[in-house]
């Protein structure tokens, strides 16, 4: 087994946020080194406090957890997603609160910190809206430029969108933010609603891993409410957990099929905004292209997840 690779999560959990942090923690692949909180679903007090609490119930309270972005760049999110993922944002679940304090670092310094220090590139895994990321890329360069991958959760080449029609919900709660880390020079994967929507987890799946002990169980309770929300809103018997794909991606290069891509968000103010314009007329050579994830193998990729939370109670 080769070295683990670091690995930071910026999340805003949010019930896929907290089993793609689980899927970290139980994947031997990668050393979770850092974790950033982000506005998004719930506020950013909530999602500091989700990502703590998640580490926590996996054993791994020792993961610093760093504050940041509690607004979008430029205009408010126009609204939070307790709809979707509950008032608290883990479903209704009320976790044990950690034993560890927070890291006292601003988000992106402490990024930035870690990654002008780490010898072995870092991977950077962002699942919630990009606020963090794009202040990194424009306040740090010289940090941003030691990212050894950027894996983003977000955006859509040909799926429309989930938050309105033209937008996916990470993208749409700052396009500005986006815009700046998907125009910039940083490797980048784009795992958007065409590989995470055919990507669903079925009620028969999350019941494996909830028979494998506590943890697996509490993640379970945690989708009871997007298991809720799919069947109202999709007419599906099962969830998309989008985050977590993106996490498979950073823990198993290779596993979505992506082609270098030009994007550009739409971040005027009309019905398009937070739209992801991917130019799939040609495959693109310019340094700013993005790699953007266009096929899965959706059956393979839940069987990877439901195997890798079952671990969590097997340790
Ligand atoms: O569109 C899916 C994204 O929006 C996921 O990151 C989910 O957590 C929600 O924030
Ligand atoms: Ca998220």
């Amino acid at each position: 087994m080769p070295e683990p690779r670091p690995l930071v999560i910026d999340t805003d959990p949010g019930i896929d946020d907290a089993l793609a942090l689980l899927l970290a923690v139980a994947s031997p692949e990668v050393d979770l080194r850092l974790v950033t909180s982000v506005h998004g679903n719930v506020e950013v007090g909530q999602t500091t406090e989700n990502a703590r609490r998640v580490l926590h119930l996996a054993g791994r309270a020792d993961v610093p957890v760093a504050a940041g972005a509690r607004e979008s760049l430029v205009y408010p999110q126009p609204e939070r997603a307790g709809h979707v993922h509950g008032a608290g944002g883990l479903g209704g679940v009320e976790l044990p609160p950690s034993p560890a304090p927070l890291d006292p670092r601003p988000a992106v310094v402490a990024l930035a910190d870690l990654l002008m220090t780490s010898v072995a590139p870092v991977t950077v895994a962002a699942i919630g809206p990009m606020t963090n990321l794009a202040l990194l890329v424009t306040g740090f360069p010289e940090a941003a430029a030691r990212i050894g991958r950027l894996v983003v959760m977000g955006g859509s080449a040909a799926r429309g969108g989930n938050v309105t029609a033209a937008a996916e919900f990470n993208v749409w709660a700052d396009p500005e933010a986006a815009q700046a880390v998907l125009s910039s020079t940083v490797p980048t994967v784009m795992v958007g609603l065409d590989v995470t929507l055919p990507t669903v987890l079925p009620a028969a799946g999350i019941a494996r891993f909830a028979a494998a002990g506590p943890v697996g169980a509490t993640a379970a309770a945690m989708l009871g409410q997007y298991v809720q929300h799919a069947r109202s809103s999709y007419g599906t018997d099962g969830v998309v957990v989008h985050d977590a794909l993106a996490l498979t991606e950073a823990i198993a290069p290779g596993t979505l099929g992506t082609v270098r891509r030009d994007v550009v968000v739409d971040t005027t103010l009309g019905a398009g905004r937070g739209q992801t314009l991917v130019d799939r007329r040609s495959v693109s050579a310019a340094a700013t292209a993005v790699d953007v994830a266009e096929t899965v193998d959706s059956a393979a990729a839940v069987e990877f997840l439901i195997e890798r939370l079952q671990r969590l109670d097997r340790r």
